[in-house]
């Protein structure tokens, strides 16, 4: 009887609204993109999309949260390159990341930019790379967590140029570029997502693109690539994809992957994500498995990049 309750009910799925959880603060990048694709997902499903944003210990609360919902496709996931690099940042997560979720698709790529505090005495990323020398021991770098993006870049970037910084956690960047507009912090890598406004106003100094390619629109065009600046090789994108828990029906799950599918195609969504510098996904990682295949190999590829570093978050 119970099996046959779970089976209409799937079928019948969704009967109600679909809380999503975000795993990070409000107003920050992924937030940003949840909210992006709640509403051009929203027709495609039939169903009222909510957000929840579960921040905290880089976004594995969030993850954890879902990962012990009830697999029956209301509570969902939208997370990042995190849900990744967090299997190797933490020896004792509470949910394992490729087998407590079902992969239910990829959403986009989002460039990184290295930005700094707007009364910061340098202006480019030469006079960045000098005045991080000369204040080496007291410099504040923000970011959202062990487990983060902004914390895998600025990981990431600590090792590259061989400079250790006093590292700043918040519960997400929406956080954080308040304190680093306020000036309580230095520098932060963030996605493009959440820093373009503040580059193309002026209101934050910007360093570099940390992702291979240039960006093409408006006053980021004008930043080098980590790449170009002497980080040779330096590449880090955050892409962005949607979880449920393991156990969830494939009714459901091939329901959720089919309106993704067209939400990613809503002129909207493009407009608003291709302005911040996000390009969506359109190729075989639409599809769970691999999805499912890719976070896999990502796994494996930062890995040994995070070790080398020598942190663990616990
Ligand atoms: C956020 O949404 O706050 C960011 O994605 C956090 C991060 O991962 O840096």
């Amino acid at each position: 009887a119970a099996l046959l309750a779970a089976s209409t009910a799937a079928a019948d799925y969704p009967e109600k609204p679909v809380t999503v959880i975000v795993p990070f603060a409000a107003g920050g990048p992924t937030d940003k993109v949840a909210r992006d694709l709640a509403e051009a997902l929203r027709k495609p499903l039939g169903a009222t999309i909510i957000i929840e944003n579960v921040g905290g210990v880089g976004g594995t609360l969030g993850a954890n949260k879902v990962a012990k919902a009830a697999p029956d496709g209301y509570t969902l996931l939208l997370h990042h390159i995190g849900i990744a690099s967090a299997t190797a940042l933490y020896r004792t997560l509470p949910y394992k990341t490729l087998e407590d979720f079902e992969y239910l698709g990829m959403i986009n790529e989002v460039p990184m930019t290295l930005i700094g505090r707007p009364n910061l005495p340098a202006n480019n990323y030469a006079e960045l790379s000098k005045w991080l020398e000369s204040n080496k021991g007291n410099i504040n770098l923000a970011h959202a967590g062990v487990g983060s993006a902004s914390h895998l870049c600025g990981l990431l970037y600590q090792s590259a140029i061989k400079i250790d910084m006093t590292t700043v956690p918040y519960k997400g960047t929406a956080p954080a570029m308040n304190d680093l507009l306020g000036g309580q912090v230095d520098i932060m890598c963030d996605q493009t997502t959440n820093t373009t406004g503040q580059i193309e106003a002026g209101k934050v100094k910007a360093y570099a693109v940390m992702s291979s390619k240039r960006l093409s629109s408006g006053a980021l065009a004008k930043l080098p690539t980590a790449d170009e600046s002497g980080l040779k090789g330096f590449n880090l994108a955050v892409w962005h994809g949607l979880y449920a828990p393991k156990g969830t029906p494939k009714a459901v799950i091939d329901k959720v992957n089919a309106a993704l599918r067209v939400a990613l195609k809503d002129a909207d969504f493009h407009k608003r994500e291709e302005a911040l510098g996000a390009v969506i996904i359109n190729d075989a990682r639409l599809a769970p498995a691999e999805h499912k295949k890719f976070v896999e190999a990502e796994i494996n590829k930062l890995s040994p990049v995070i070790k080398a570093a020598g942190i663990y978050a616990d």
